[in-house]
């Protein structure tokens, strides 16, 4: 299997970082907004009315009320709330501004494109757009009925999700597909709580033919269809369908950097995770989730008024944690769990492929250690005794972020069991499940007035040891939850 060639290849280890340093080509940066020039662009209108639901209650599942709306405002409502820009952050020495978004990326360098085909949308023309961040805008790069894949869906939104890899290579090298993946995975969760707080259901769906979805989205060839996510409900304004004949504008795709470097494993992994034989393999089912229990009972989770709309775009990564005294408590630990477990609306979903492990250095009524979770029984188990800071840190390449939030957490993913329900892709599936846990944790996070920062950089094999987990179990994703540090530089 390919998967596994390429995530031994992309470990980190302390000699692979010392063999092969990375400098940056800041000339070559990718520009991180892809545009398709020269096709019609509609208004998103501006300010959209802000879901009021409580963000914590949409981590658990209920849905906001039904907006009565256009299409456009419920469209831009939607993307204002998943995909915008939220924030921008200021390089202090050259007073340069960049912008920051609702959904989080390794680098801030935001590899993922959002495009959606919509159709019978209220006072909106049928379809296939491409959502343009920089403006707030849709590029319409399709007017008519346009199929996504054969078999179609009959949902009134589809959105594909897509990666162009470059963007994150130019900065990580080979290991950035991992990146790419989390980021679609946070991307995914980012629209479907915010579908849920404007009343509507999100179902995403892994198990497609990649070639024939990027054929039918006429995609520029640096961009990769990842995920499809299909929107339905009462709350989608419906209309009639609008348009006769299906007119193409297609679009030019902007150039993201002068020069392009070729990464063989990306190029490898991303071949095998394609299902270019889609005909002769369907979804299969993967093999239970293993069970088990812990000695901690964890108590009910705290709860929150904060509103959704103001969690979705206030969500920041913390650049590090005030390290101090100040802990967090046992039932905000359990809010966070709870919300980190809730099942996922997917086709690949059926069981899940993360477990967590966590270090607590300052929870209230939980004494510092390693410990496992066990989602089922919302229990803890501990496996290590003893202050974890260094060592958390250490296991997250020395970043100290990891030791002074109060609790930091290794994402486990059994990628042998998923390559066993559905192949090589079952890789992209894993990493989806950590990206959009790590969602749920920055929102839960910001919910319960603390920060949180996602970190894709550790010590595999460290890990591993560390934890004493069987071979078939891999580290896929780190992450520390704790007060943040002020950023000077972020103004929202
Ligand atoms: C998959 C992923 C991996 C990340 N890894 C790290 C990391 O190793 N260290 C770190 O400080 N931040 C990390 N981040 C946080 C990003 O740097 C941050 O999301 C980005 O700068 C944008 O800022 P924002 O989250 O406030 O929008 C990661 C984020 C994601 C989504």
């Amino acid at each position: 299997m390919t998967w596994r060639e390429y995530h031994e290849a992309t470990k980190h280890t302390v000699e692979s970082l010392r063999r092969a340093p990375h400098s940056l080509d800041w000339a070559n940066m990718p520009n991180p907004f892809r545009h398709y020039e020269g096709v019609p662009v509609l208004d998103l209108p501006a300010d959209p009315p802000a879901p009021e639901v409580p963000a914590l209650e949409v981590l658990r599942g209920a849905s906001g009320p039904t907006p009565a709306c256009e299409g456009a405002t419920f469209l831009s409502q939607l993307l204002f709330y998943s995909a915008a820009i939220s924030a921008s952050k200021c390089v202090s020495s050259t007073g340069y501004r960049y912008a920051l978004r609702v959904n989080p990326s390794s680098g801030n360098l935001h590899p993922t494109e959002f495009h959606f085909r919509a159709r019978c949308v209220r006072e909106w023309p049928d379809g296939l757009y491409h959502y343009r961040p920089s403006t707030h805008m849709a590029e319409q790069r399709a007017l008519g009925d346009v199929e996504i894949k054969s078999g179609g869906s009959s949902a009134p939104l589809v959105f594909v999700l897509t990666s162009i890899t470059w963007r994150e290579a130019w900065k990580y090298g080979d290991r950035a597909y991992r990146y790419c993946l989390h980021d679609i995975g946070h991307a995914w969760q980012a629209l479907d709580l915010a579908a849920r707080a404007i009343g509507c259901d999100s179902l995403a769906i892994g198990h497609f033919p990649d070639d024939e979805v990027a054929q039918r989205c006429r995609l520029s060839d640096d961009e990769a269809p990842m995920l499809l996510v299909e929107l339905r409900g009462t709350s989608i304004p419906l209309g009639k369908s609008n348009v006769g004949e299906t007119v193409w504008y297609g679009g030019q795709a902007n150039q993201l950097s002068a020069e392009k470097t070729a990464y063989a494993w990306i190029d490898r992994i991303h071949a095998a995770t394609r299902l270019s034989n889609f005909a002769r393999r369907g979804i299969s089912v993967a093999a239970p989730t293993p069970t088990g229990c812990g000695e901690i009972k964890l108590p009910p989770p705290a709860g929150s008024r904060r509103t959704f709309g103001e969690v979705a775009r206030l969500r920041r990564s913390a650049l590090d944690f005030r390290g101090g005294m100040q802990s967090m408590s046992l039932t905000q630990l359990s809010a966070i769990l709870a919300a980190a477990s809730r099942p996922f609306s997917a086709d690949f979903a059926g069981t899940p492929f993360i477990q967590l492990y966590l270090y607590p250095h300052r929870v209230e009524g939980l004494k510092p250690g390693a410990y496992r979770h066990w989602p089922e029984s919302a229990e803890l188990e501990q496996i290590k005794d003893g202050d974890q800071r260094v060592v958390a840190a250490g296991l997250s390449l020395g970043q100290e972020l990891a030791g002074n939030a109060c609790v930091a957490f290794s994402m486990i993913g059994d990628l042998d069991r998923a390559a066993a329900a559905h192949g090589d892709r079952g890789y992209r599936y894993v990493h989806f499940e950590a990206g959009a846990i790590g969602h749920r944790l920055y929102l839960a996070a910001e919910a319960l007035g603390l920060g949180a920062t996602g970190i894709g950089a550790f010590y595999d094999e460290e890990v591993h040891r560390y934890l004493k987990l069987p071979p078939q179990e891999q580290v896929v994703y780190h992450f520390a939850i704790g007060y943040p540090v002020t950023d000077v530089r972020v103004r929202g």
